[in-house]
Formats: C-alpha cells, sequence, structure tokens
C-alpha cells in the first residue's frame, strides 16, 4: 500500500479523552475578518487542516500579515484595506474558502483568480456567483454550474441585496455578507433552515452592525456596511468531528470516550440528539458556548433523520455508520446537498454501508439503510474515499468498530483533521 493508503484494525477496547481542532468554520472566519480589519487581530486554537492554511495563505497573498507564535496566531490588516493578488488564489480542496472568498474578493476592486483541486473544481459555485452579480460583481466559472477555476471583477462598491438563499447554504449567506461589507446600503439574506450563524455572530464580536431574527424556520440576517475591528478570537472545538469519535463511542462494544471543549451552536449539534435517539448514552455538559461529551458504547436503534436536523449535512456518513450499526431501517430524508460536497456523499455513505453488510436503498432525495444490530457484525471492508475527508474518518469508525478495514485516499484527511489517526491510536 502507498502512505495514501492506510488500513484500520478493530479496536479491542477504547478509552481516554478527545480534543478535537478549532472548529474550521469559526477558523476560517476568523483569518478572513482579522484580515479586513485594521490593525493586528490574534486568535487562538485555529484549525490545524489544510483547508483552513489555504485560507491563511490567501489572506497573506491579498496583502495581510500572518505570523505564528505557538498555538497563537496573529493576523494583521492593512490600514489601507486588501489588494487584489497577481498569483491565482489557491482553496485547494476547501470549498468554504472558495465560496467566502469569491464574496470577500468580489469587494476588492480588480481581478481574482480562485482555483482549486479536482474535488473542488466540481462543485458549483452558480450558487454564490448569482447573488454577488446582483451586486454588481462579475463572477466566470466553467458551465452552467459555474465551476472553478473562477474568475471575480471586484468592485470597491456593491449594491446592497435582498436575497432568499435557495439552499440551506451557512457558505452562500456568508458570501452574501461579505459582500454587503462594502455594498451601498443595508444587505438583507433569508433562509429557510436556520444554518450555522459563525459569520454574522463574529461579524458583530468584530463591532458590525448585524441583526438576526428568526422566520418560522428559518432566519433574516440585516447587515450594514462596515469595516471589522481586531479582536482577539478563541477558536472553539469543531463539533463536526466531535461526531466521529461519538459515534465510534456508541457503535464500539467496549468504549468509554470523552470529547471535550466543542463548540455548543444548536445548527451544529444535532447528530448528539439523533444518536441519544437511537439510544446512544451521551452525557453532555454545558459550558458557557462550549460543550463536552462522554459517550460510551450502547445498543442503537434506526431513527428517521431529516436534513433540517443537520443543516450542513457533515455528519450524515458518520450517521450512516451508526445507521448500520443499528438495529431496524433509518431514513435519511431530504439529503440532496450531500450529492455535491467534496465527494458524492449520498453514493458514498450508501456505498460504504453497503460495504459493512448492510441493505440500503435510495428513493430520490431519501436512501435508507437497514442496520445489522452491532458494528461487531461489519464485514472487513476496502473503500476509496476520493478527495473527501469525512468519507476517510467515516471509514476509519466503521473499520475500529468493526472488522478493520482499508482505506485508500487516506491522506485528505489533512484537509481538516490532520493527527486524525494519532487520536483514534491513542484510545486503544
Ligand atoms: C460551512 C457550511 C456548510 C458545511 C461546510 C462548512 C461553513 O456548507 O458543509 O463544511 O463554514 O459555512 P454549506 O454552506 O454548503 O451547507
Amino acid at each position: 500500500m502507498t502512505s495514501d493508503n492506510v488500513s484500520i484494525e478493530h479496536a479491542h477496547q477504547l478509552r481516554g479523552v478527545v480534543r478535537v481542532p478549532g472548529d474550521k468554520s469559526t477558523s476560517h472566519r476568523a483569518l478572513m475578518i482579522s484580515a479586513l480589519a485594521d490593525g493586528t487581530s490574534r486568535i487562538e486554537g485555529l484549525s490545524t487542516g489544510n483547508d483552513v492554511a489555504s485560507s491563511a495563505m490567501i489572506m497573506e497573498q491579498l496583502g495581510a500579515h500572518v505570523e505564528r507564535d505557538g498555538s497563537v496566531v496573529f493576523v494583521t490588516g492593512p490600514e489601507e484595506g486588501l489588494r487584489a493578488a497577481i498569483a491565482p488564489l489557491d482553496c485547494g480542496n476547501s470549498g468554504t474558502t472558495m465560496r467566502l472568498l469569491t464574496g470577500l474578493v468580489s469587494s476588492i476592486h480588480g481581478d481574482h483568480d480562485l482555483v482549486g483541486d479536482a474535488s473542488l473544481s466540481q462543485r458549483p459555485m452558480d450558487r454564490v456567483a448569482i447573488p454577488l452579480e446582483l451586486m454588481g460583481a462579475l463572477v466566470q466559472g466553467r458551465g452552467k454550474s459555474v465551476t472553478a477555476p473562477l474568475h471575480v471583477q471586484g468592485r470597491s462598491t456593491l449594491r446592497a441585496i435582498d436575497y432568499h438563499v435557495p439552499h440551506a447554504s451557512a457558505q452562500v449567506k456568508s458570501s452574501i455578507l461579505f459582500a454587503g461589507l462594502v455594498a451601498q446600503g443595508v444587505s438583507s439574506v433569508l433562509e429557510d433552515v436556520r444554518t450555522r450563524s459563525t459569520t454574522e455572530d463574529m461579524f458583530r464580536s468584530a463591532g458590525i452592525n448585524v441583526e438576526s431574527d428568526d422566520v418560522a424556520q428559518g432566519r433574516r440576517v440585516t447587515l450594514h456596511p462596515g469595516r471589522p475591528e481586531a479582536c482577539h478570537w478563541t477558536v472553539p472545538g469543531d463539533p463536526s468531528q466531535a461526531a466521529f469519535f461519538c459515534v465510534l463511542g456508541a457503535v464500539h462494544r467496549d468504549a468509554v470516550l470523552n470529547i471535550i471543549d466543542i463548540d455548543a451552536s444548536p445548527e451544529r449539534t444535532g447528530f448528539v440528539g439523533v444518536l441519544q435517539r437511537m439510544g446512544a448514552t451521551i452525557e453532555s455538559e454545558h459550558r458557557g458556548t462550549h460543550l463536552s461529551l462522554a459517550v460510551s458504547s450502547s445498543a442503537l436503534v434506526a431513527t428517521e433523520i431529516h436534513s433540517r436536523e443537520i443543516p450542513s449535512v457533515d455528519e450524515v456518513p458518520i450517521l450512516v455508520v451508526a445507521a448500520s450499526a443499528a438495529t431496524g431501517v433509518s431514513a435519511f430524508r431530504q439529503m440532496n446537498e450531500l450529492r455535491i460536497k467534496e465527494s458524492d456523499r449520498f453514493e458514498g455513505s450508501m456505498e460504504l454501508s453497503r460495504r459493512l453488510g448492510c441493505r440500503v436503498w435510495s428513493d430520490g432525495d431519501d436512501f435508507f439503510v437497514e442496520g445489522i444490530g452491532g458494528a461487531e457484525k461489519f464485514s472487513t471492508f476496502e473503500i476509496d474515499a476520493g478527495l473527501d475527508h469525512r468519507m476517510v474518518m467515516a471509514a476509519a469508525v466503521a473499520g475500529s468498530a468493526g472488522s478493520g478495514c482499508r482505506i485508500a485516499g487516506s491522506a485528505t484527511v489533512a484537509s481538516s483533521y490532520p493527527h486524525f489517526f494519532g487520536d483514534l491510536a491513542a484510545l486503544q
């Protein structure tokens, strides 16, 4: 096997405390907001993944100064503001970088080229191009879905917008909000499902006048233009990474795991409720905006999961592993957004469950998993994760709780969690 392939053995017993990396969403935004500010911001606990490293590098290309001092990162935004770079801005594997950045550079006068890896270059950018063009920027890409490489012509003044986001997407909302910082007038974004509020919360902390109002199941965000102030940011642990260890602790036969200090936002922690509904023993302890979870081996039962519960659908692949270990048929409803993530996670999650030995089938945007009543019954399997970090981690959890596995393309885990395999091994 090459270094990009990994073999996972069944773990006999799992005990320990896991501190997952800093939240990826908060980390990207901390870098971007700090780069836009006039002065030096301090960021503690920044994600160590490659996705966030791409955002940091791009902020430097645009004129910010980024300096690491141990676990603290200092970002100084230039007094005169960011300026267009000559070289292409390489977003790597990171959809959040590309979508938020498209909004951010729309507000910087000049020409910007945005590129990404093979996975990112397949992902639709029309969802940000459409509102940003309505605001006065020019966003060009390939084909109808406007895929990268992107060419963006930014303007230092944009038109304000009143936009109803047609998908549940924090990235689209955030892209518009970044552009709205230099718009002439008040911009407003309406979403039908409450997605993570990271951008609006962090803008507020940086002195921007932004209001949020709940509207039925959704939310309206109203933004007044302005320049963010330099801040001190403390990044909480990433709940989407915690989900892997939560499922591992629940489905493994002999496990007691503590996952500490993650972001407690309701839009991010829907997976905890799903697992508890399935019968998982999870004790949660809230400390301010942080959450710690204690999880131990549990016999799971099937459930029905709607994408509204997990608005980003990031935790669905690992919940499919939980459903595969449960007794009964679990239904995953309205999961269309899974198809346009780092890989087609709709097909990928079904295939993973199939390889574990489960019967799976789909009906339109819904799919179903008939669990086999215990991870110890999982088959040994091989899988190619493509360029999808979450598929690597979901497969590794299934192999560790089950009968082992071989994962091709495992190096892509570094997009979000470079020490994942080390943290997993430390629990045995
Ligand atoms: C993110 C939003 C989500 C999520 C992604 C991070 C963000 O994507 O899947 O991992 O930081 O705004 P969508 O906006 O496509 O739902």
